[in-house]
């Protein structure tokens, strides 16, 4: 398996949960990145998120929260200014939301375009801001994570074909995630041609404020692994939806 060695590497979200164990796994990585971008709404009260940085000089922590268009154009002139002309390795869309209500009942029109705004329109929009930093550091005969590369972690529960496998339906979340999924494909259609990778990472079901203490596995047992698939990701991934384990998921119901 390919190594991942991104030089840089930008995470939405990383003040708690799967973003900040991201953020840890990174610097723990053989040749970890020399510059860690760790976004998160406020860093203020990002206690942990502030201390990594205070002890690891390749951590930056910026300011974004995803829903502000004028956040993502700070950040990415904030991440230009260190990156430069290498531009930025690998962008994880990570920040997302997921209000626990299920069913029609408490289904209001400002929860549906919350989430849509949080788990579709911000993170394409991030990766429209940030695209040509990517294209910058892009080498079109190395489709990797090391090199150019947008993950968008999204779920199985975004998947028409798992509605008849699971219990577990919110309209918001799953839709939201459903319209993740097409954006990734869609955005793998636009921007390979540029040596970006664009793919789809399923995290598992993960014991996080999110995922709730039911979870089937701990942070520390997804992360890991998701590491690895990102690690073995290259051209054919583009588009693509892949669980933790690396198995890639069928669009199409089977
Ligand atoms: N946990 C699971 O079982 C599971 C399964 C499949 C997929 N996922 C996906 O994995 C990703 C991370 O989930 P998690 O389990 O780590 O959830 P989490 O513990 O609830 O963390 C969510 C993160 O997203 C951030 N966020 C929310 N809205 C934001 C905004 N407008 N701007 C910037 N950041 C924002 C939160 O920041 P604040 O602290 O500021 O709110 C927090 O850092 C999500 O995309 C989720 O859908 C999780």
């Amino acid at each position: 398996m390919s190594k991942l060695s991104p030089n840089s590497v930008f995470i939405t979200g990383a003040n708690r949960g799967l973003g900040l164990a991201f953020v840890k796994h990174f610097l723990g990585l053989e040749e970890p990145p020399t510059h860690v971008f760790a976004a998160c709404r406020q860093p203020d009260q990002a206690t942990e998120l502030t201390r990594l940085a205070g002890e690891n000089g390749r951590v930056r922590v910026v300011r974004l929260d995803v829903r502000e268009d004028e956040e993502i154009a700070a950040a990415v002139v904030e991440v230009e200014k260190v990156v430069g002309d290498d531009g930025l390795n690998l962008l994880l869309n990570n920040a997302g939301v997921n209000h626990q209500e299920r069913g029609l009942e408490s289904l209001t029109r400002e929860k549906m375009n919350y989430h849509f705004d949080c788990n579709v329109t911000a993170p394409l929009l991030v990766c429209k801001a940030f695209l040509p930093l990517l294209r910058r550091a892009a080498n079109k005969t190395d489709f990797s994570c090391s090199r150019a590369a947008i993950i968008n972690v999204s779920s199985v529960l975004g998947l028409i074909s798992y509605v008849s496998k699971r219990n577990d339906f919110r309209y918001p979340y799953n839709s939201s995630k459903c319209a993740l999924n097409m954006v990734t494909a869609i955005l793998a259609r636009e921007v390979s041609p540029d040596g970006v990778l664009v793919a789809g990472l399923h995290p598992g079901w993960v014991k996080t404020d999110m995922g709730g203490p039911s979870g089937l596995l701990d942070i520390d047992e997804s992360i890991p692994k998701c590491m690895n698939t990102l690690a073995a990701m290259n051209k054919d991934s583009s588009g693509l939806l892949y669980s933790y384990t690396g198995t890639v998921f069928q669009w199409n119901a089977e």
